[in-house]
């Protein structure tokens, strides 16, 4: 896809979100099984990741597994864990021509040994590349995040024998996040016709501009991600300033 497809002059946002959903109904749809569908959801991943980094967006991150969807059949689960050990492993090539960093968004302490592994991994190989980051968010809870955002701010002030804080800040649980050098999304897009968050970026999210898309995850191309920008960009983003 040609960069040039967007758009107006106003600025591209610097970190887009996506929760890719839709994959069990688009296999539904098919009558195929819904691990079908996610191997189509991976595929369109790859696609959407290149056509980010062809426009030079800054950050990129991808919901691919949520704190809830351990409530999934194991077959489910044990497939999606599968796919990602998979994708981690066989696109290292692709990293490195797009100079592409991944990175985590979640807790790995709950994932399977070999995927926390492979993730490791291909966050410390790729953590020299200054394109695109993706942030693959598995694993991941908004809520559990600033469960754990906590936790550590209340770790390091005991390791300096500080004790508890006077004053709880807004900066200080922000320091504390999966990611903090990460800035905020600019657009949370999310697919398959739902309208909420479930779980995705509570806290960053805060003043994100949110875009849904009834297409299912599959069958999303890099013209709907354009389309998602373009309504983007004619957004007046006011962060509580009242109009101009
Ligand atoms: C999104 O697709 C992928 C994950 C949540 C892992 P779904 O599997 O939720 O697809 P639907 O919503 O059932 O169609
Ligand atoms: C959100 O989708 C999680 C991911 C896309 C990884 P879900 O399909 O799990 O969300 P709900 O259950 O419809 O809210
Ligand atoms: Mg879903």
């Amino acid at each position: 896809m040609a960069p040039s497809v967007v758009l107006t002059s106003s600025p591209l946002p610097r970190h887009i979100g996506i929760i890719m959903d839709g994959n069990g109904r688009w296999a539904q749809r098919k009558k195929q099984l819904r691990t079908q569908g996610h191997l189509e959801g991976l595929k369109t991943a790859k696609k959407i990741v290149k056509a980010a980094s062809d426009l030079h967006i800054k950050f990129l991150t991808l919901y691919v597994f949520s704190t809830e969807n351990w409530k999934r059949t194991a077959e489910e689960v044990g497939f999606i864990m599968g796919l990602v050990k998979q994708y981690l492993k066989a696109e290292l090539d692709f990293y490195r021509e797009n100079r592409i960093r991944i990175r985590h968004a979640g807790d790995p302490e709950g994932l399977p040994p070999d995927i926390a592994r492979e993730l490791a991994e291909a966050c410390e190989d790729t953590r020299s590349f200054e394109g695109l980051q993706v942030i693959l968010a598995l694993n991941y809870g908004g809520r559990d995040a600033i469960v754990r955002a906590v936790g550590r701010w209340f770790d390091s002030l005991e390791k300096l024998e500080k004790g508890i804080p006077a004053k709880i800040t807004e900066e200080g649980i922000r320091g504390c996040l999966d990611n903090p050098d990460i800035p905020d999304p600019d657009l949370i897009i999310r697919t398959a016709g739902e309208y909420r968050t479930s779980n995705f970026l509570l806290w960053e999210g805060a003043y994100a501009e949110y875009y849904f898309s009834e297409t299912l995850w599959p069958d999303w191309t890099e013209a709907d991600l354009c389309a998602a920008i373009s309504a983007y960009q004619q957004r007046e983003r006011r962060f509580g300033g009242g109009n101009p």
